[in-house]
């Protein structure tokens, strides 16, 4: 069997992710806390990189990584050539506007100002809206832009709602759902379609 290499986020999706596999008959003896960046599992058919969430669908893309763990946010922002394999179920959590109570999300004649770390789906979002905006790209703690007046609302995601809270914010509308998903490379897939299936069943899926 070819060894193949599945891209594993550091961060919110890493735990998760790797107890996963723990829960199947793939072995994994990697310490979670440790720098390594590369694990295989005690057969050596599988090698674990772990990368930033945000670089995991550039690590498919690209056929150095055959599948990866990835966030759903990732997905929509990134929009790359890879295939959506199977929802994993956790890391759940919703993309949302948020802003001040009552505060207009819809200004027609104006530019609203919105912080996010996701622009090419707030561009996405907006134009639907035929709302004109002015996207101010953050790279963490969005919900700061409001508080301090560099945005007007913003876009990020929201799981239990506690930073929005915390900072005085609440959620204006909702958007996309978001969770876990296993991607693949494009041509990884073709050839490696028996080995990939055999992991996706492994992980629940049919
Ligand atoms: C994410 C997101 C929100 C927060 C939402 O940030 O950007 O700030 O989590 O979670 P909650 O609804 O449970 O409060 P993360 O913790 O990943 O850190 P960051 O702000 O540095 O991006």
């Amino acid at each position: 069997m070819n060894q193949l290499t599945i891209a594993l986020a550091k961060g919110r999706l890493a735990d998760k992710g790797l107890e996963l596999f723990k829960n199947t008959d793939i072995e994994i003896d990697c310490d979670e806390n440790s720098r390594k960046l590369v694990f295989t599992d005690a057969k050596e058919e599988i090698r674990f990189i772990f990368a930033k969430p945000s670089d995991i669908i550039t690590y498919v893309e690209k056929g150095v990584a055959d599948l990866g763990i990835v966030g759903k946010d990732m997905i929509l922002e990134e929009n790359r050539e890879v295939y959506e394999l199977m929802d994993l179920g956790f890391g759940k959590c919703r993309f949302a506007i948020a802003g001040f109570e009552n505060q207009n999300i819809n200004k027609k004649n104006d530019v609203l100002r919105i912080a996010t770390n996701y622009p090419n789906y707030v561009k996405r979002v907006f134009d639907a809206k035929s709302q004109r905006v002015e996207i101010i790209k953050l790279n963490g703690s969005i919900e700061l832009a409001p508080v301090i007046g560099l945005s007007d609302l913003i876009v990020d995601i929201v799981e239990t709602g506690e930073t929005l809270k915390k900072n005085g914010l609440v959620v204006l509308e909702e958007l996309d759902s978001i969770s876990a998903r296993l991607v693949a490379n494009k041509a990884s897939y073709r050839l490696n379609f028996d080995t990939i299936k055999k992991i996706e069943n492994k992980l629940g899926g049919n």
